[in-house]
This record gives C-alpha cells, structure tokens and sequence, in this order.
C-alpha cells in the first residue's frame, strides 16, 4: 500500500510530513510520470487526517511542479522535471555475449536490403497469404474455443497438444515411418525444433555436417551454437558423395551431427532420389552419426509421386530426427512445427523447451490440429499445389527463355536457384535494386565465410535464388526480364 510507510508525528506540522512522503517518491522515481494520485478525500481517509491538510498538502506539491490536477478527473505525478535529472547509459554493447553477437552480425533482416511496397521480390518464400482459407480457420477456430476453451487458454504440456500429436504419428506413419519408439514433440517451427536439438546435444566446437549451400536460418543457429560447419557442396547431380564421404573420413569420430534437407532443398529446390537417400542414409550409418532431417516443405510436390523421408528408413533404429513444419504450406504465423524422434531424445528435448518456453500455444496447436483434420485442409493443399505448381513452371520458363543461366535448379517447392554466367550477383542485385527488383543473393546460403573477391568459378558470388509464392504471373515475368536487361547491361 502506497502510504503504509508514513508514521505521522503529532508533534510535527502534518500537512508537512505528507508532502515530504510525496515529495520522496516522486524524487525517487517510485511514483511515474501521470500516476494518479487518491483524492484529497481518499487520502484524508487512509491517513486519517482532515482533508484541508491534504487540500493544503497538494498546493504545496502543486507549487513545486510536482504534481498537477485536471478538472474532474484528479491530481496527477509530474516527474519529468525530476527524472531527467537522473541520467542512468548502459553500455550495452559490453554486456552483449558472443551469442548475441554473433545472432546480430547474422541477422539478414538486418543487415539485407529492404524490402519496399512498390518492388517486385524474389526474396521470401512465405507462402501467399492470399491463398490462406481463413473461412476454415475461423470455423476451426470457433469450434475448439466453444469446446475447450477452459483448457486451451490455461497452461498447457511442453511435449504438446495430445490431439495434434496423435495426428502427427498417424501423419509420419503416412509418410512411410514406424511410430513404436518413437515420439513427438510439438515446437515453434522448425527454427526452435533445430535450436532445441543442437542446444540439447552439442557443444562449442562440436563439428556437424551439412549441404552447401543451405537454409540461411539454419546456418545462422549453427553458428550460434559454435559448431564447426562442415559443408558438402550440392552439384549438378546432387549431394557431392565424395566429398561427403571425404569430409567424414578427415573427422572420423568428431561429427555430432549431419543435417540434410533432402526435399525441396533451401536454396537450390532439388529433391533427392530414393536411391541416393538410402545412399546418404547408409554413409551416416555405417559412420555413427545422427541424421537431422528437415522436411520443412516436402508435402508441396507437384508432379512426382511422394518421396518416403529418410526417416522413414530407419525403421525401429533411433539415428534420425526428424522435423516438420506447417510454415509453407498453412500458416507460418502461427508458428507450428515437430519433431519426431526416438522416445528418449524426445523426452530431453521436452526438459529443454520446457525450461525455454514452457509450451506451444494450446489454442494454436488445437485450432491448427480441428483444421487439418476436416476437408478444408485437404481442399486447401490441392489448390496451393495448383498455384504454386503453375507459378514455379512459369517462373521456370521464363528464366529459361530470359535469363543466360549457366544451369537452373529445381524440381518443385516456391524457388528456384539459379548460376549466372560470369556476374556477380551481388552486384548485379545492386543494380536491380535501383529498378525496384529484388532476389537473394547466393552467398547468403553458403557456408564458407565470404571472400570480398570474385572468382566466377565460385558458386558463392555467381548464383541467385528467385521465390515467387507470393508475386503474379505479370510480376514474375516482369521481374526476370528485368533482371535479364540488367545482366545485360552489365556484360555490354
Ligand atoms: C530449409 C528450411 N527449413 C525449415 C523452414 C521453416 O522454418 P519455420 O518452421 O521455423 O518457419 C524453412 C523456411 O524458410 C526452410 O527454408
């Protein structure tokens, strides 16, 4: 209570002993800038006081410029003049830790161009939010808070929502894997899934192996975690085996990790073989080392039939984990992801997300959990496959027909990656920003630390990865013919 400190002294001017009570939390910053103060009667009744003492009391502070009033509402704290007087500069940047640091330099929402209303992009690879059946969602939505809303909107289970998690065993079941031993753990996305796994079983200096070039997020949380990065390079016939095989023999028994994407790859959209899965599968096996398989967007295929995930080749084994994410194809907002693993990894994992977050949100997991279990989200994944398919044949038309490439990548998903022809696309991404035209350049997603000087051998500096979810036909075409004008311009 705000004046159970003040002892008032009989011998003592009252009024006086009041204003300096006041006076001392204002000066003290205890009382913020337009607090309100009680009332004259208020306070003459909590201090037992007449209110002409307070009356005079709230003159006296009014007179300092402590306090103001307003007709009819009350008297109020002015601080300002006090506060000011209190200067307290944090260096901040000394606190800041090597995770920070390294969080920040990485940060390409920082550090990228930005993006602007009146530009075409080829840079995001959300999906378009203007395919989103926000009819379903709303009726999903009304139907779980009508039901459980006592529960959804209490604390939940760091494991997840059970509903969601019997649906996503049956759903990995689907996708050709076995469930005995093995468990889920719902997270925010894919980026806490990969975060919570190396944060749980890795150490600074730990090696792990991935595709080069890869998810740029991915590399990112690698970093931060301080592992040393061991890329395999992605060539035209895929994954590089050689190189694989090389790198693994060079750290015999020092890699924790090997994280793959093997369909619809970030950057380069190429899906990978069975036959070179199991490849891949076998290779780390043999080797004892724990495959991290993202599966981020392998439900968006268009032509060829499902390809079964490498976890699905593990069968009763524990060397996989496996994450998927809702993030491409309903609604990255709600940020919904999982992992599947053995029973035993799962369960640390739900120690650490529960230390980090608690859980999930309930409601999110339920009402995503209502949608994916009615019509609307099979309706849903047939039209996006349509858009999306048709968008990535145009885009790939065009670029074919525009664009002097040295070779295109893709074989499904919303982008396409593709290697110029003696250009520095960093500098022709320059130049296409002044014509409002917008694609990531490829060194975002390599892992080697970036050299400043060109070689147009290295795929680094000479390749670009185009995502059009989100642009129309017209922009699509528009955009790639203006990038085809400028690769001209440069080479004249
Ligand atoms: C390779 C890869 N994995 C996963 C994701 C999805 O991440 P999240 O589920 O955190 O949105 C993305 C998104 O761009 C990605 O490119």
């Amino acid at each position: 209570m705000l004046f159970s400190n003040l002892k008032l002294d009989d011998k003592k001017p009252i009024y006086l002993q009041i204003e300096n009570y006041i006076e001392n939390l204002i000066l003290n910053g205890l009382l913020p800038q337009d607090s309100k103060l009680p009332s004259t009667r208020e306070l003459s009744h909590i201090l037992n006081v007449s209110r002409n003492t307070i009356v005079s009391t709230y003159d006296e502070l009014r007179s300092k410029g402590l306090i103001y009033s307003l007709a009819g509402k009350g008297t109020f704290v002015n601080s300002q003049k006090v506060l000011k007087s209190k200067d307290w500069n944090v260096d901040w940047n000394k606190y800041e830790n090597n995770y920070s640091i390294t969080a920040n330099n990485l940060d390409i929402i920082k550090t990228e161009p930005k993006w602007t209303p009146e530009m075409i992009s080829f840079k995001s690879i959300s999906p378009d939010g203007e395919l989103f059946d926000v009819e379903g969602f709303k009726k999903s939505f009304l139907h779980v808070i009508s039901l459980e809303s006592h529960k959804l909107l209490n604390y939940g289970y760091a494991q997840g929502y059970l509903p969601l998690i019997q649906y996503l065993k049956k759903y990995m079941m689907e996708k050709g894997n076995v469930t005995t031993g093995k468990d889920i753990l719902i997270t925010n996305g894919f980026t806490e899934a990969f975060d919570l796994i190396l944060s749980a079983f890795t150490k600074e200096g730990d090696k792990i192996i991935c595709e080069n070039p890869t998810h740029n997020t991915s590399i990112k949380i690698m970093k931060t975690h301080n592992l040393d990065i061991l890329g395999v390079d992605i060539k035209e016939n895929g994954l590089d085996f050689d190189m694989l095989s090389k790198k693994i023999e060079e750290n015999i028994n020092s890699i924790k990790f090997a994280y793959i994407t093997p369909s619809y790859h970030n950057p380069t959209g190429r899906v990978m073989t069975p036959e070179r899965r199991y490849e891949f599968y076998e290779i780390l096996r043999e080797n004892n080392i724990p495959i991290i398989e993202d599966g981020f967007v392998e439900e968006l295929l268009y032509t060829s039939s499902h390809i079964f995930p490498i976890s699905s080749l593990d069968n009763n084994n524990n060397g996989v984990i496996y994450i998927g994410s809702f993030s491409k194809i309903l609604f990255p907002g709600m940020r919904i992801g999982w992992i599947y693993a053995d029973k035993n990894v799962i369960s640390k994992l739900e120690s650490v997300k529960r230390c980090r977050n608690i859980h999930t949100s309930f409601l999110d997991q339920a009402i995503l959990c209502d949608y994916l279990k009615n019509d609307s989200f099979e309706k849903y994944m047939k039209k996006i496959k349509k858009v999306y398919g048709n968008k990535f044949n145009f885009a790939y038309e065009c670029v074919e027909k525009y664009i002097p490439y040295e070779y295109i990548f893709g074989d499904g998903g919303l982008y396409l990656f593709v290697k110029l022809k003696n250009i520095d696309t960093r500098k022709l991404l320059d130049e296409c920003l002044k014509r409002n035209v917008m694609f990531m350049p490829g060194d975002l997603f390599f892992v080697n630390d970036n050299s400043n000087e060109c070689d147009f051998n290295d795929d680094r500096k000479t390749t670009l990865r185009l995502a059009f979810s989100r642009l129309t036909m017209e922009q699509i075409e528009e955009g790639i013919k203006n990038i085809a004008d400028i690769i001209r311009l440069i080479t004249s």
